[in-house]
């Protein structure tokens, strides 16, 4: 798990431009999978298992990540540049992105009377270093850090949904067969608004749809008690969130099959945010959904962490669910 974390954590990919990521998805699931395709939009389709039998179930991971594009650039060598998704100006100042041809800029701001005030993206810029840069307008990049293995904990960009991949990737690896039609979904332009899954769940036309995401977290210092997610207590069952009120029937079956199979678990309502199953939940005439979380500290920072037990766990109950029939 780690050293896929190391690898899909470290691909740029950007909403709209998951090219590079897809490829190394489709090269880490090829042997494993009985149909690869991508859709027009560029989402990877997998399925495993006999087409009709049993259930048609959708999982869905997110391999797009928040990024930036420049909206304009001087002869100077500074861009400016417009969000990819939720990016927080306060995680930008002093970072680094690095375009897809490997070009890197670091963040920066405009002089300010007043510089204990976090500006806002447009009083930022990129600075690329010279003005030889090769860097147009609408070109797009990816925050640039490291991963770092802490033990039990991983820290890196991204993780934020490439966690989620991760657990997709080796919860396909583990699942020797199943009973039911299921489509492993490595979805497009989440960030910017659950776009792709919300085409690839027409097409799809599900029974049952499942997300696979990072969540927030409740357990660093003077968090007011308002969520009861921490790191290391297993995969987090999603109840709701501001998106989604999770399939009851979904919700318990994820519940049934952690306490069957001695994989711990978290119960999450989430207050702001939402992922991939709300898109499917919505998606022609409604699809029973649910969501299986990571839990993540520092969302869309350049370095978000999770417990990597919490990955493992999470692909454990997507297998040991995949693997037996549906009790709905
Ligand atoms: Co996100
Ligand atoms: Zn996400």
């Amino acid at each position: 798990m780690k050293q896929l974390l190391r690898q899909l954590t470290q691909i740029p990919g950007p909403s709209g431009y998951e090219h590079q990521i897809r490829e190394a998805i489709r090269d880490l699931v090829a042997d494993f999978a009985d149909e690869i395709t991508t859709d027009a939009l560029g989402n990877l389709i997998v399925r495993k298992g006999k087409a009709g039998q049993g259930k048609r179930i959708m999982l869905a991971a997110h391999m797009d990540e928040i990024g930036v594009m420049v909206s304009h650039t001087d002869e100077n060598g500074f861009a400016r540049f417009a969000p990819i998704g939720g990016v927080r100006p306060f995680y930008c100042l002093g970072g680094r992105v690095r375009f897809l041809n490997g070009r890197v800029g670091i963040i920066n701001r405009e002089k300010t009377p007043d510089p204990a005030k976090v500006p806002t993206l447009d009083q930022m810029f990129i600075d690329l270093g010279s003005a030889r840069h090769g860097i147009g307008v609408g070109d797009v990049a990816a925050f640039d850090r490291t991963f770092e293995d802490l033990g039990e904990r991983v820290v890196s960009k991204a993780l934020d949904d490439r966690a989620g991949v991760a657990v997709l990737i080796s919860a396909l690896r583990q699942l020797e067969s199943t009973p039911h039609e299921v489509y492993f979904v490595f979805s497009v332009q989440e960030e910017v608004g659950v776009r792709g899954a919300t085409t690839a769940a027409f097409h799809i036309a599900p029974d049952i749809g499942i997300a696979v995401d990072v969540t927030g977290w409740g357990d660093t210092p003077k968090v007011p008690p308002m969520v009861d997610v921490a790191l290391g207590k297993g995969p987090a069952i999603k109840i709701r969130d501001s998106g989604m009120l999770a399939a009851p029937q979904v919700v318990r079956w994820m519940i049934s099959t952690a306490e069957k199979a001695g994989i711990p678990y978290q119960r999450e309502v989430l207050l702001s945010g939402s992922t991939d199953a709300r898109a499917i939940q919505l998606s022609r005439a409604g699809v029973p959904a649910g969501t299986i979380s990571i839990p993540c500290r520092y969302v869309h920072s350049p370095s978000e962490m999770i417990d990597i037990r919490d990955a493992e766990n999470a692909a454990a109950l997507l297998a040991a669910m995949l693997s037996k029939e549906v009790p709905f």
